[in-house]
This record gives structure tokens, C-alpha cells and sequence, in this order.
């Protein structure tokens, strides 16, 4: 009897704007398909947090040629950790899942993320993680830069008050004294700051398929998704 993999290895790309639950919604592919899930936002957070650790950052202020300094000593990996059921980020061999998400990091991570040699590097290190397939990687400019070849491309987007509105839930889910308005112009701010970056520049790809979740379940999503998936491969498997 002939054996077929149910699930051919291909490349996912998911980019698009932020606070769309985009990592979400990766990860569950990736769960979903038995693929590796790679959120590249946490490696961009990464270098921001050793940038900050090493005071190349101070103040809020970026030293450009500082943190290109810092490049050839940092090692990013990620593990698995059974008890998420997901992958923690690790700098140098150190536990950094939870520091990447602080205030600090988000405030200029921006910044760091528009170096034109921190996004070489990263994009070289995300290019290989993908070499074996099978991989679903979010982010902004996986379908446009670091996989122009990916047999699937999501665009996520929302409406700016519907993503506001869940990460004001989830902020005050923490208990994290927050105004709505506070995180509307932090979500409109970041839309401007990806979409305009001189270096790969939040777009989406010509071949990507927009993903609108504003009135969207995750459950209604993968639906949508699976079909997307069954489609494309579906050559594949004839
Ligand atoms: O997805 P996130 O919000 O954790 O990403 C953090 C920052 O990194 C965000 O400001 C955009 C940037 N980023 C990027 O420039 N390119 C990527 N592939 C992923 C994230």
C-alpha cells in the first residue's frame, strides 16, 4: 500500500497589521498541521531587549551602530515548552519569553526593527529555519522578503478599533490600568510605523490572500483556512 503524508510540508507566510491575532491564529496552524511556528516579532523583540540589557538603547533612544555591534554576539533559539504547548524564546541561552513583552521592548522595538542590518541578519536566520518546510512564520514581511516563494500567504487585517478593543480586553483581563483611546492611537501608531519603514516595509505580497477577522472566530478562521490549505495542496496529493 502506497503511503501519503496527509499534511505535504509547505511554506505558510502570515503577515499583516499588528494586534490582529496573527501569532494566535499562526500557532494554531502550526498545531493543527504539525508544522514548526516562528514568530518573528519575538526575534525582532529579542534584539531590542539585548540592545536594552547592553545599553545600547537608553532613554528610549536608539544607538543604530551600537546595536549593530551587538549583532554578532547574540544568539536567538527557540525551544519547545510542553507545559505552553508552544515555543519560548531564548537570548543567549537565557529564558527571555516574558521579557520581550514588556512596555519597554514594544516602545522601541519599532526602531530597532527599521536597522537595515538587523533585519538582514534575522531575515538570514528565519530563511534558515525554513530550509526543511514545513513551517508557519508570522510577522510583516515573511510573504514579501523572507519567503517570496511561499506556496501560502495570509494578509491579516482588522478594523483599527476592533484590534484595539481586544488588546484593551486582554490588557485589562491582566489588570493593566489602560484607556481605550491610550491603545487606539498605539495601534494606529504602530500601522503607520510598519507601513512606512524605508527597509521591507509592511505590504501585502501580490499573491497573498487577505484575511479580514474583524466579526472572525479562530474557529471560523481555521475553517476558512483549512479549505484555503486543502486547496493548495491539493495537487500535491493527486
Ligand atoms: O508582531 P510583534 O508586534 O511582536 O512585532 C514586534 C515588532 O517587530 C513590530 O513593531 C514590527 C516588527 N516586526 C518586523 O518589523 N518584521 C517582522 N517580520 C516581525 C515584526
Amino acid at each position: 500500500m502506497e503511503c501519503t503524508n496527509p499534511n505535504p510540508k509547505i511554506i505558510i507566510a502570515v503577515d499583516g497589521y499588528s494586534s490582529c491575532g496573527k501569532s494566535t491564529f499562526a500557532k494554531a496552524i502550526a498545531a493543527r498541521l504539525g508544522y514548526i511556528f516562528i514568530d518573528t516579532g519575538a526575534m525582532y523583540r529579542a534584539v531590542t531587549l539585548y540592545a536594552l540589557d547592553r545599553g545600547a538603547i537608553r532613554s528610549g533612544v536608539v544607538d543604530e551602530d551600537a546595536v549593530e555591534a551587538l549583532l554578532d554576539e547574540i544568539t536567538i533559539d527557540f525551544r519547545f515548552n510542553p507545559v505552553r504547548g508552544a515555543s519560548d524564546i531564548y537570548v543567549n541561552g537565557d529564558l527571555a519569553e516574558n521579557r520581550i513583552r514588556t512596555i519597554e521592548v514594544s516602545n522601541c522595538v519599532s526602531a530597532v526593527s527599521a536597522i537595515a542590518e538587523v533585519r538582514r541578519r534575522l531575515v538570514a536566520m528565519q530563511q534558515s529555519m525554513g530550509r526543511s518546510r514545513g513551517i508557519v512564520m508570522d510577522g510583516r514581511d515573511i510573504g514579501t522578503t523572507v519567503f517570496p516563494d511561499a506556496e501560502i500567504k495570509l494578509f491579516m487585517t482588522a478594523d483599527p478599533k476592533v484590534r484595539a478593543q481586544r488588546r484593551y480586553d486582554e490588557l485589562r483581563a491582566k489588570g493593566d490600568e489602560v484607556s481605550f483611546d491610550e491603545i487606539l492611537s498605539n495601534v494606529l501608531a504602530r500601522d503607520h510605523a510598519d507601513t512606512t519603514r524605508a527597509v521591507s516595509p509592511l505590504r501585502k505580497a501580490d499573491d497573498a490572500v487577505v484575511l479580514d477577522n474583524s466579526t472572525m472566530t479562530v474557529d471560523e478562521q481555521m475553517e476558512w483556512f483549512l479549505g484555503l490549505f486543502d486547496q493548495r495542496t491539493a495537487a500535491g496529493r493527486r
